[in-house]
């Protein structure tokens, strides 16, 4: 099964509101929260996610999927864990040493929350394989990690496919999920290649018909 996970990134706040009900009714199954913290990538929008999360929580029951893009993992997931999403993502490169991962790991646990690491276009998977037993999700990211409306960087594809025949070869429960640049035209390549979590950002908020782009951004 395929599932979607919409990014509130680039909702303007005047439309918050009205944007996060239409998500909802066009059956999105995970609302996606882009934490920047302006040192691990340029934009902040610390604040704005905080608000964004706290306001989806008092109007919707969907699941939230926090992905941090933020230098001082540990703090985040503090303030994070009080929310209680469903996830929490967190990426390799910001996080030097393997035991402080290992930590973070179980701190998100400990606390039945969802855990998932993320690796930027460049980082290869050998270098996070050994986490994979401890983990509910790898995040692909398909583009830089920074901004919404992206194009997918192909070579990406190569590496969720190696994910997706480890799994099967290890025989490990590990989805899949994807980030940047999805849309109507890269999602068969993505689900083609093993992703069952697809971040839609950009494809869906620009879209005139939500529900009928979630429903087409789904189909294999
Ligand atoms: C990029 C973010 C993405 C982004 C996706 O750093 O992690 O979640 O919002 O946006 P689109 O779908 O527009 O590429
Ligand atoms: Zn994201």
């Amino acid at each position: 099964m395929v599932e979607i996970s919409a990014s509130v990134l680039s909702v303007k706040k005047e439309e918050a509101i009205k944007t996060f009900y239409n998500l909802e009714t066009a059956k999105i199954d995970y609302f996606h929260i882009d934490v920047m913290d302006g040192k691990f990538v340029e934009q902040d929008t610390a604040d704005l996610m905080l608000e964004y999360t706290e306001y989806i929580k008092s109007i919707s029951n969907l699941p939230i999927d926090v992905h941090l893009m933020v230098e001082d993992v540990y703090s985040y997931v503090q303030s994070y864990l009080a929310l209680d999403p469903n996830m929490i993502t967190f990426h390799y490169e910001a996080v030097k040493k393997k035991e402080d991962i290992k930590e973070l790991i179980n701190l998100i646990k400990e606390n039945d929350i969802k855990v998932g690491i993320s690796i930027k276009p460049e980082t290869k998977l050998e270098e996070i394989k050994e986490f994979f037993p401890y983990l509910h999700q790898v995040l692909i990211m398909t583009v830089e990690p920074g901004y919404g409306g992206q194009t997918l960087i192909e070579s990406t594809i190569d590496k969720i496919k190696e994910l997706k025949e480890y799994i099967e070869k290890e025989n490990l429960e590990l989805d899949i999920e994807v980030d940047g640049g999805i849309n109507l035209q890269t999602n068969q390549k993505v689900i083609q290649a093993g992703a069952n979590i697809l971040v839609c950002g950009s494809s869906i908020l620009k879209s005139d018909n939500y529900k009928e782009t979630v429903e087409r951004l789904k189909q294999i």
